[in-house]
């Protein structure tokens, strides 16, 4: 029940501002490592035991797709879909599009589209980094912070809503908002396309694509959008074991996939070939009435059902994308997950009193796992 809040901390009055924070950062589990270590008992769990997991039982029902695997937990009327192989690109269906899609790569990496040519997407958006960039809040030119991590770009080619609080309808937008951000490029959109249109390169290109070689702003964040959608997560084992070779696990990762379907309830949200529902929910993450405060999609729709709501990321790709969360909060996958095992961060304030206290989602609960199986599920993410 503790498992709630800190350890210590009531969950009713006087959250200690940093708590969310301490318990991430933490070494220790929730509870006493000895507690966590002890057998729990799985037995409502398929290939569960009263004292742990059957590795021989997981291994004959992880076999063929992942139709054929056990059920995902998943909570009534929550929409999901199965794991699947991510959707392949579609190769350019003519020399028109061959030269768009050769322009907007250009752009991509081009810091001469940020007002002081210091920046370009690619200084946030790297792909060793599954396009992301390694820090917990980018870094945009004159050194500006951003009070956001950079998105890893897995999940933009297929969503309807980008950022982290889905206030950019398409990838057109999008870019249009990361030229002129100034935590970002910090440019104007006609600064930026003068610089387009002062090379012949671009220019030659551009006429390739539409006949003329002045191109608009629209054109230009077409070419950088139409880059964006050729963005794939890289092959990994775990696009073997979608396909249907399981036997590629050792014991250890088929335990994590299994716990990652079934009791730790994480394809509630992180479903389908990329891992995410591309909804918006709260984990209690939004820093209410604290320093830093960011209440997500609500900043976007200003409806109160959305405070403190962010977009579920993809983790294809996420051991390499950290630090994690919208904020970085996270330095390491194992603080990650004993934070989502206490059931999420701690929501300060009294919905009785303020009605813009956050609401943390229903399908967060504390999930009981032991140190054991939280190894398991971060050997599981490494695969992605
Ligand atoms: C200074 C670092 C920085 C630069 C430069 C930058 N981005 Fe980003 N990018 C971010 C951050 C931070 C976010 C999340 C912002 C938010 O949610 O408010 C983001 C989000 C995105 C997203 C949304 C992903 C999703 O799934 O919703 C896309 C796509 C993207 N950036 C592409 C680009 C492109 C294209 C450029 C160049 C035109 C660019 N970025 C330049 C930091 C940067
Ligand atoms: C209620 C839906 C939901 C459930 C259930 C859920 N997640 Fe998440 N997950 C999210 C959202 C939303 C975020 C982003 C939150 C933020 O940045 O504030 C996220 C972020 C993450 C991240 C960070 C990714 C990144 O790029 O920063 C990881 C890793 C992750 N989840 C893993 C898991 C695992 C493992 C489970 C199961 C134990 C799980 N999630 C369960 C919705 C969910």
């Amino acid at each position: 029940m503790a498992q709630n809040a800190a350890p210590g901390a009531p969950q009713s009055k006087s959250i200690p501002a940093d708590a969310t924070v301490r318990l991430a950062q933490s070494r220790e589990p929730d509870t006493a490592l000895g507690r966590l270590l002890l057998p729990v008992d799985n037995s409502a769990f398929e290939c569960g035991k009263t004292d742990g997991w059957d590795a021989a039982c997981l291994k004959s029902h992880y076999k063929g797709q992942p139709a054929q695997w056990p059920r995902p937990v998943i909570d009534a009327g929550k929409n999901w879909k199965e794991m699947a192989p991510v959707p392949a690109v579609q190769p350019a269906a003519n020399a028109r599009e061959k030269a768009k899609l050769q322009l907007g790569t250009a752009l991509f990496f081009d810091a001469g589209l940020s007002r002081k040519g210091g920046v370009s997407c690619a200084s946030c958006h790297q792909a060793g980094n599954s396009f992301s960039d390694g820090r917990a809040q980018a870094v945009g030119e004159d050194k500006l912070m951003g009070r956001r991590r950079a998105q890893t770009l897995f999940a933009a080619p297929f969503a309807s809503h980008l950022f982290w609080d889905g206030r950019a309808p398409s990838l057109e937008e999008q870019a249009k908002g990361s030229i002129t951000n100034t935590f970002e490029m910090n440019n104007t959109l006609a600064a930026a396309v003068d610089h387009v249109n002062a090379q012949p390169q671009y220019r030659q290109l551009g006429r390739q694509v539409w006949g003329h070689s002045k191109l608009s702003a629209d054109e230009m964040v077409t070419a950088i959008s139409t880059f964006v959608r050729t963005i794939r997560p890289p092959v990994t084992v775990a696009d073997a074991v979608i396909a249907g070779d399981a036997a590629a696990l050792s014991d250890q990762q088929r335990l994590g996939l299994h716990l990652f379907r079934t009791k730790a309830r994480c394809m509630n949200c992180h479903s389908g070939a990329l891992l995410t529902d591309n909804e918006f929910h709260d984990l209690g993450l939004s820093n209410y009435g604290r320093r830093n405060q960011d209440l997500g999609r609500f900043e976007a729709t200003r409806n109160k059902a959305d405070l403190g709501k962010f977009r579920t990321p993809s983790l294809r790709g996420v051991s390499h994308a950290g630090p994690w969360m919208h904020n970085g909060l996270f330095a390491d996958l194992p603080g990650l997950l004993r934070l989502y095992n206490a059931g999420m961060g701690v929501v300060g304030g009294d919905p009785q009193k303020d009605a813009y206290v956050p609401t943390k989602s229903e399908h967060i609960k504390p999930l009981n796992l032991n140190a054991a199986e939280i190894d398991a599920l971060v050997e599981w993410l490494k695969l992605l």
